[in-house]
């Protein structure tokens, strides 16, 4: 395998179940899936059916009580730099400045001081955030944080990208900002990326293949190709075949959601419980 076809992932026949006895949650049941080097991949499915539970054993932070997870054919067993991870929460040092934020991974692995600079102020160039690099976190906007942690989980090369709803904070606006720019430097890096989100429409422009996943415990109940063009664009987002996808997506989703939810909530719960609530509001039904 050269170097250019690297960050290939494969999780096949993951089980994951937390806690013993009485206590036992069976989170992930007898799920395989890969992502190709150079492939965009998303992971969609109700709360709580398992996908931050994969992404974490794909990243080393946890490990599979069934199944394997391998990079390149090698198991994982812990973190390494050539898989970067982005979370939800703005992971930055608050401490560090946003130039010395992105050079922490290459600090750790021990590059010197005016090559990790360089590296930094690239990538940083790259975001459009380098007029920030003496900036501290605290002194940035949610997508400007978002960008870095982005920028940084990149700095060390890493051949995989592992990203876990990283716009969900984000509003909609700069979300459809922050996608652009991630397709845009996702081109040009050619790795490979799994990707967690609960935004549809977001998956489908992302990604070239999207996995779904039904509720827990959580198993691949479908998995789609996305056949639109690249570079993407936001008028994409308008054509039939978008559209066509998303509805797809949406209708596997809304089973799920309902058959994670149903249970608890029965039918007259779905139904609103069939209630009038009338002009006096909840007070006339309690
Ligand atoms: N460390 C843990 N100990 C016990 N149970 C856990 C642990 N981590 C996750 N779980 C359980 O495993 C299931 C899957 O959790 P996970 O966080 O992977 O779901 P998710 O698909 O990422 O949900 P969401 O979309 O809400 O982020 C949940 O029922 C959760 O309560
Ligand atoms: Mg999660």
């Amino acid at each position: 395998m050269n170097g250019a076809s690297k960050g290939f992932v494969e999780c096949r026949n993951i089980g994951v179940v937390f806690g013993s006895g009485d206590a036992q949650t069976e989170a992930v049941k007898d799920v395989s899936i890969t992502v190709q080097p150079n492939e965009f991949v998303s992971l969609i499915g109700p709360s709580g059916c398992g996908k931050s539970t994969l992404l974490s054993i794909v990243a080393g932070f946890a490990h599979p009580t069934r199944g394997v997870a391998t990079l390149d054919g090698v198991e994982i067993r812990k973190p390494g730099a050539e898989r970067g991870v982005v979370f939800q929460q703005y992971s930055l040092f608050p401490w560090l400045t946003v130039r010395k934020n992105v050079e922490f991974g290459l600090r750790m692995a021990g590059v010197p001081s005016s090559k990790r600079i360089s590296s930094a102020r690239t990538l940083l160039g790259l975001a459009g955030l380098l007029a920030f690099e003496n900036h501290y976190p605290d002194q940035l906007s949610g997508g400007m944080k978002q960008r870095i942690g982005i920028v940084r989980a990149l700095a060390t090369s890493p051949q995989v990208l592992l990203m876990d709803e990283p716009f969900g904070a984000l509003d909609t606006q700069t979300r459809a900002v922050m996608q652009e720019i991630l397709t845009n430097m996702w081109q040009q890096f050619r790795i490979s990326v799994l990707f967690i989100t609960h935004d549809i429409e977001e998956s489908v422009f992302l990604s070239d293949r999207i996995y779904v996943m039904t509720s827990r415990p959580g198993r691949i109940k479908a998995e789609i190709q996305v056949p639109l063009p690249r570079p993407r664009t936001a008028a994409m987002t308008d054509t039939k075949e978008f559209t066509d996808l998303v509805h797809q997506l949406k209708s596997l989703i809304r089973e799920e959601s309902l058959a994670a939810m149903g249970s608890e909530l029965g039918p007259e719960g779905v139904a609103g419980f069939g209630m009038e609530v009338g002009p006096g509001g909840v007070n006339n039904i309690l």
